[in-house]
């Protein structure tokens, strides 16, 4: 299939955008949440695929689903609007099962607003901004619907700027935090604690759920959910998704904590330590560059 040209970053309502996530605006805000509906949101990067593998697990056990479906088919990208695939709400819109898996990258101002009437419950994966940044440089190299990364010197300062898609890390992150402080049914999740101990997280999840799987059904779940196993696992790399080039950087990475230092200069790491530390006075939430 022969693909447009790499889409452009533009402003909307304050937020960095590339047009397959506003194209379809209206829709996304007028689209009907149903109260069982399970939102997995996140920043770009930040562990969304494994999560959203790890709760597909928990609803509906390993099921012939998994063997058959890509991941990003399960669970539908609310707001993506890319020409000649189906758009995310369509998919959800067709899509019967109890409850219904959805993902966003959308910053928490944007959530469709029938989300909060029908009190869903919802899964935020917060992953620190120097792995983030990293992990998504190379998304952006290898993603044609993705703007063009440029360098890393300049990705980075971009990064800074909040002149990514979906706009500033900081403004998310912490705007999913400040929300659960009134939506009591959001769990926040960091990528950190995932790869410390998965079974713990795990576990939380569970609970969050109100499922109880056996402990030989959860340990099959962290075995699968387990970086090499969806490393080779065809429904979960996205080795079937046609706007990734894995020639030039593979959908499952590293899936590390650290990788950060393997990228950033001394200067680069300066700069970014000061800027960081500016834009979260306001906030108490806090990030675990290394584990
Ligand atoms: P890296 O690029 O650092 O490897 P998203 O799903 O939000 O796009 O996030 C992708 C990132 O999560 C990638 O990070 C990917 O490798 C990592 N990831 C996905 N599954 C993982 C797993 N099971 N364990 C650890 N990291 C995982």
């Amino acid at each position: 299939m022969e693909l447009p040209p790499r889409p452009k970053l533009f402003d909307f309502h304050g937020v960095s955008m590339t047009n397959y996530f506003t194209d379809n605006w209206e829709n996304v805000q007028n689209f009907k949440a149903r109260p069982d509906d399970i939102l997995i949101a996140t920043y770009p990067k930040a562990g969304t695929t494994w999560v959203s593998y790890i709760l597909d697990m928990l609803c509906f056990g390993h099921s012939e689903r998994q063997n058959l479906v890509p991941v990003y088919e399960r669970v539908p990208f609310l707001e993506m609007h890319i020409p000649s695939f189906p758009s995310g709400v369509a998919e959800l819109n067709k899509m019967s099962t109890s409850p219904r898996l959805i993902k966003t990258h959308l910053p928490v101002q944007f959530i469709p607003k029938s989300f909060w009437e029908q009190n869903c419950k919802i899964v935020y994966v917060a992953r620190n901004a120097k792995d983030n940044a990293v992990s998504y440089f190379h998304f952006d190299r290898m993603n044609m619907a993705q703007p063009e990364p440029g360098d890393w010197n300049s990705f980075l300062q971009r990064f800074m700027e909040g002149k990514m898609v979906f706009g500033s890390w900081y403004d998310h992150v912490t705007g999913w935090w400040e929300k659960k402080q009134s939506h009591s049914k959001l769990l926040y999740l960091f990528f950190e604690d995932m790869v410390e101990d998965t079974g713990r997280e795990l576990d939380r999840l569970c609970s969050f759920l109100g499922v109880s799987p056996s402990a030989e059904e959860k340990e099959n779940v962290r075995e699968r959910a387990q970086f090499d196993n969806m490393k080779k696992n065809n429904m979960t790399n996205y080795s079937t998704d046609t706007v990734m080039d894995f020639k030039i950087s593979p959908f499952m990475r590293k899936g590390k904590v650290g990788d950060w230092k393997n990228h950033f200069t001394v200067h680069q790491n300066e700069q970014f330590d000061e800027h960081l530390q500016k834009s979260m006075t306001e906030t108490d939430l806090k990030f675990r560059t290394t584990i």
